[in-house]
């Protein structure tokens, strides 16, 4: 079933995302950390992936197993979706890998795309967008339309902060889209930052700041 909200909460994830959230944690620590965090997450998200069966010869005799019936395809949200990417195709090595590169508008916080490249199987697969931030949601919605155009049907979003607001303009514009987050926040600030959050993901990952 489509549509669902997924908070984590789990212990792992929150011990992780606590030290993500660290003004100290440097660059080194948080990228690490967040990929972590993306494999832990990624065992979760893809449990109702759908699965075809097949018939295996054993050493003894033949079973009936489950294999996946589709193609995953990861599509990162640059730049800070780069950082959850190599966590989740370590869960899932057969995943291809599409790209969007969006930055927020300093003043008007809407995106602004810059690139896009996708795998040709991707109308058909299942597509995980991932972006450690959904803030006022903007960036995910965006992505997903993109997909949405090309003919992407089964499409699920994994995150790790999320703001109330950024949750409740996926779930109007894209109704059809499991959202699956590591934490719900309390809320945006005036800048349209996460907050508590962690601050902006993609200058902590690259140290850009
Ligand atoms: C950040 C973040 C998300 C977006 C979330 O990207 O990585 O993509 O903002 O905000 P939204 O929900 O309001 O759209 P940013 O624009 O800072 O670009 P970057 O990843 O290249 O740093
Ligand atoms: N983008 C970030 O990286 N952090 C926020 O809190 C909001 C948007």
């Amino acid at each position: 079933m489509k549509g669902k909200l997924i908070v984590f909460n789990h212990p792992l994830i929150n011990h992780k995302l606590a030290l993500m959230r660290d003004e100290k944690t440097g660059t080194k620590d948080f990228r690490q950390t967040l990929s972590e965090i993306g494999m832990l997450m990624a065992y979760e998200v893809t449990r109702d992936l759908p699965t075809k069966e097949v018939l295996v010869k054993t050493p003894v005799d033949v079973a009936k197993c489950q294999t996946l019936a589709k193609e995953v395809v990861v599509v990162p949200i640059l730049r800070a979706g780069l950082g959850m990417v190599d966590g989740i195709t370590a869960l899932i090595p057969t995943a291809k890998v599409g790209h969007i590169g969006l930055y927020r508008d300093e003043e008007t916080l809407e995106p602004k795309e810059y690139y896009a490249k996708f795998p040709t199987v991707i109308t058909e697969a299942t597509v995980l967008v991932v972006d450690p931030m959904l803030a006022t949601g903007g960036s995910v919605v965006h992505a997903i339309k993109v997909l949405k155009k090309r003919g992407v049907k089964d499409i699920s979003y994994v995150g790790l902060v999320g703001a109330p607001e950024g949750v409740k303009r996926v779930q109007e514009e894209h109704p059809d889209v499991n959202i699956f987050l590591a934490a719900l926040d309390e809320k945006l600030n005036e800048k349209g930052y996460i907050v508590p959050g962690l601050g902006d993901c993609g200058d902590r990952l690259y140290g850009t700041k």
